[in-house]
């Protein structure tokens, strides 16, 4: 299993020579994103979503909770995140507090098959089908968690053709638990779940520039609490993303979708 971390909180307090509450967003932006792209790619998810204040959102594989709290500041709703690791659930919940969120940010520490709650008023997921073998159960379980008309919006990475990533990559360590697909079989899996599409971009042009935007993104933050040092073998894991996605091994795509009425039972 890829996501072996344990005592977050205190990697991140270590590195930033602070206490959580003493980090100021723009500092938690740098450690909480574990995706590509980082806040500003939530920021081009959120359109799509069309939220308000009154809806209570799921964040599918919430890691440690950065997409989450940002969507619950920027539209003002509740959003409950699952997932499966709890190093990284226990993280969530200690940043959450730490940013004065807790009434509006929640986390669960399960598999979403597991998750009672339904009726979300919209879903995403970032980076998380990548870890993912069985894509129809998985977005099936989504769909059914979501009133119908609810939006679900993805922010994924896909494979280009037949070659390989080399590994390691930020979502997998040895290549077990990496399960990439094409955008466009992707995108059809959603769809045969009970989504109908309302918008699909690939993001990978703007993906790589955020890339190339690194160092200075790096330097500017002045602070050794990022992400990469947070993860085990952390920088070689993104240098070998960068490098799949500047030699056009895989993409990245945004996706927005409405649930429609029609939600096929999970066999
Ligand atoms: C690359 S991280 C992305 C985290 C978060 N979405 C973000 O963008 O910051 C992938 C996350 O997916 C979670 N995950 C993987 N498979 C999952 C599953 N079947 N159900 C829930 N979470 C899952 C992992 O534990 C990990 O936190």
């Amino acid at each position: 299993m890829t996501y072996r971390e344990t005592n977050l909180v205190a990697s991140i307090e270590r590195l930033s020579g602070a206490p959580l509450v003493a980090l100021a967003q723009p500092q938690r932006d740098h450690v909480d994103q574990f995706h590509a792209g980082g806040a500003e790619a939530v920021d081009r998810l959120l359109p799509g979503l069309g939220l308000t204040p009154a809806m209570t959102v799921l964040d599918v594989g919430s890691g440690l909770g950065g997409p989450a709290r940002q969507v619950a500041r920027s539209a003002g709703c509740r959003v409950v995140g699952v997932d499966i690791t709890p190093a990284y659930v226990e993280a969530a919940r200690a940043l959450t507090d730490a940013a004065g969120l807790s009434e509006r940010v929640g986390f669960e520490c399960t598999d979403l098959a597991a998750l009672d709650a339904t009726e979300f008023d919209a879903a995403y997921t970032v980076h998380v089908q990548m870890n993912v073998a069985d894509k129809t159960r998985f977005f099936g379980e989504i769909a059914r968690r979501l009133r119908p008309g609810a939006r679900f919006a993805v922010f994924e990475v896909c494979r280009n053709g037949a070659a390989e990533p080399v590994l390691p990559l930020p979502w997998s360590l040895d290549g077990t638990d990496s399960h990439l697909v094409a955008a466009e079989e992707l995108r059809a899996t959603i769809e045969s779940c009970g989504f109908e599409l309302l918008d699909w971009a690939d993001e990978s042009a703007w993906i790589r520039q955020w890339f190339e935007q690194t160092p200075a993104r790096v330097a500017a933050a002045a602070t050794r609490a990022l992400l990469p040092a947070l993860l085990q073998d952390g920088p070689r894991r993104m240098t070998n993303f960068a490098a799949a996605l500047f030699g056009g091994v895989v993409s990245v795509h945004r996706g927005c979708f409405t649930r429609t009425r029609a939600v096929r039972p999970i066999a």
